[in-house]
């Protein structure tokens, strides 16, 4: 008998959460998984819940169990299982039936997916799920793209396990094919962002103004309780003051300074590039993480050119806060701007303030600064985020704080890849002339890419010298 609400598919950790919160919201939830040891601990372990869950170790037994027309969410390792699972699936699935991938897909393989099974009439949903394990277990993020049909039969289940905003719930449909998994992978960019600012922040704190972790945690607690009021600045208070249990020092400084990434940060920077939006602080956040990965070379690196020598840095703390929040302002513009050029370019019609909306509880980038988005983007969708006028008043107070942590940073010799690239990019943006009069001037001299002029309408070309001779082992004179 067909009494499940909906189906799931790989009971790893974030599907088991997933599909107890489905429970939990008092949907009944059809579970499967490819290791069926899996089904039955998880059957056994739901507790409570368990009226609420059928376990099916056939996909027959599985789909069967599901109301029509049947959702199935898929949890599964991303890439060729979620492939897999598609073709298993769909000789039991029926017309109007609906495929949910929830996994961190790239979204151009969701894109893929999404046209493959339209002609088939089995919809497809990519939606991206934010908020780690907790999330998933209690109220996550979700950004939901595909086949909008669909989309409504799967969304009372949706809409119910998604964290709440002052009772808003954090999920929304916000586009076809892609649109979904895009908007998680640029979420993802942005945390990246976020997070290489916040530790750049820490940097300047432990290297420039010489704090040790536990004072360090009592900033970012402080934060916590103004503008900054975000998760990542509450998280970051904690792990600045966790305390090695055998040893006694700050956990933070026995933590390898060597960064991992799973590869959507990466997706960001080279999807932002392949639209030609700036991204800097993405880019920068990525480059970052490479960078801390090369530990041995930097170790062999600070032997020849010897550990910095600067003092302490002339900063205030309250500085460091407002060059944060400046940076963070830069960060979130320019991943606003490349989820605003791929709408344009994929056709998706992307809600910015939804999305802002939707981010501004049980993900991973949640704080406070996104409310504030969410009202600026309310009262009309801005070129950029730093023409929004909320935006520029923030700006306009916080720029000159950046400004100067910036330059604490170049002169005490210890690197801000994110924060100077974010008040490079404000600088760049806010300049009406800029210098790529010459950078023209160059490709016509040595290509004849031609010129628009200031003064006349068209296409020009210099009288440019005809041969320079450069020989560049003798200097010329
Ligand atoms: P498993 O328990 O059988 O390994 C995370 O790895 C989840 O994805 C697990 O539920 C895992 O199932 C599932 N998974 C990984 N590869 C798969 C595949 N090729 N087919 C089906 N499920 C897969």
């Amino acid at each position: 008998m067909s009494t499940a609400d909906i189906g799931l598919i790989g009971l790893a950790v974030m599907g088991s959460n997933l599909a107890l919160n489905i429970a939990e919201k008092g949907y009944t939830v059809a579970v499967h998984n490819r290791t069926a040891a899996r089904i039955d601990d998880f059957v056994a372990n739901a507790g409570a819940l368990g009226d609420k869950v059928i376990g099916q170790a056939d996909l027959g037994d599985f789909v069967q169990a599901i109301k029509r027309p049947r959702s199935s969410i898929i949890m599964v390792k991303a890439g060729a299982a979620v492939d897999a699972m598609i073709e298993q699936l769909l000789p039991h699935l029926e017309q109007g039936d609906a495929i949910i991938e929830a996994g961190n897909s790239l979204y151009t393989d969701t894109t893929r997916r999404f046209a493959y099974l339209a002609p088939k009439g089995i919809g497809y949903l990519g939606v991206g799920v934010s908020g780690g394990e907790e999330g998933a277990r209690h109220g996550p993020s979700i950004m939901v793209g595909g086949s909008k049909e669909q989309w409504h039969n799967a969304e009372p289940v949706l809409t119910a396990i998604a964290a709440k905003f002052n009772g808003e719930s954090c999920c929304a449909y916000l586009g076809e094919g892609g649109a979904g998994h895009f908007v998680k992978t640029i979420h993802n960019g942005i945390e990246y962002g976020d997070m290489q600012m916040i530790a750049e922040v820490y940097g300047v704190m432990r290297d420039g103004l010489g704090m040790s972790p536990s004072q360090a945690a009592d900033v970012f607690k402080a934060w916590n309780k103004g503008p900054l009021n975000s998760y990542l600045i509450e998280i970051t208070g904690h792990v600045l003051a966790a305390v090695d249990e055998t040893s006694g020092t700050p956990l933070v400084d026995l933590i390898l300074d060597k960064a991992g990434q799973k590869g959507t940060g990466r997706w960001s920077a080279i999807v932002a590039q392949e639209l030609a939006v700036p991204a800097t602080t993405i880019e920068g956040a990525v480059a970052a993480r490479s960078l801390s990965a090369l530990k041995d070379e930097r170790v062999a690196a600070e032997g020849i050119y010897g550990k910095r020598s600067a003092g302490k840095a002339d900063i205030t703390l309250d500085e460091l806060e407002k060059a944060l929040l400046a940076g963070k302002i830069a960060a979130y513009a320019q991943g606003f701007a490349v989820m605003a050029k791929a709408s344009e370019e994929n056709g998706w019609n992307l809600p910015l303030g939804t999305i802002a909306k939707i981010w501004r509880a049980g993900c991973i980038i949640r704080s406070r600064f996104l409310d504030q988005m969410a009202s600026a983007y309310d009262k009309g969708t801005p070129a950029n985020l730093l023409v929004s006028p909320d935006f520029v008043a923030l700006m306009k107070e916080n720029h000159g704080a950046l400004r100067k942590v910036v330059a604490a940073g170049a002169l005490g010799e210890f690197p801000l890849v994110c924060l100077s690239a974010a008040l490079s990019y404000f600088d760049s943006y806010r300049q009406g002339q800029g210098t790529a009069n010459l950078i023209q001037g160059q490709r016509d001299f040595f290509g004849a890419h031609g010129f628009q002029r200031t003064d006349a309408e068209g296409e020009f070309h210099g009288k440019w010298p005809a041969t320079i001779q450069v020989d560049a082992a003798k200097p010329q004179a």
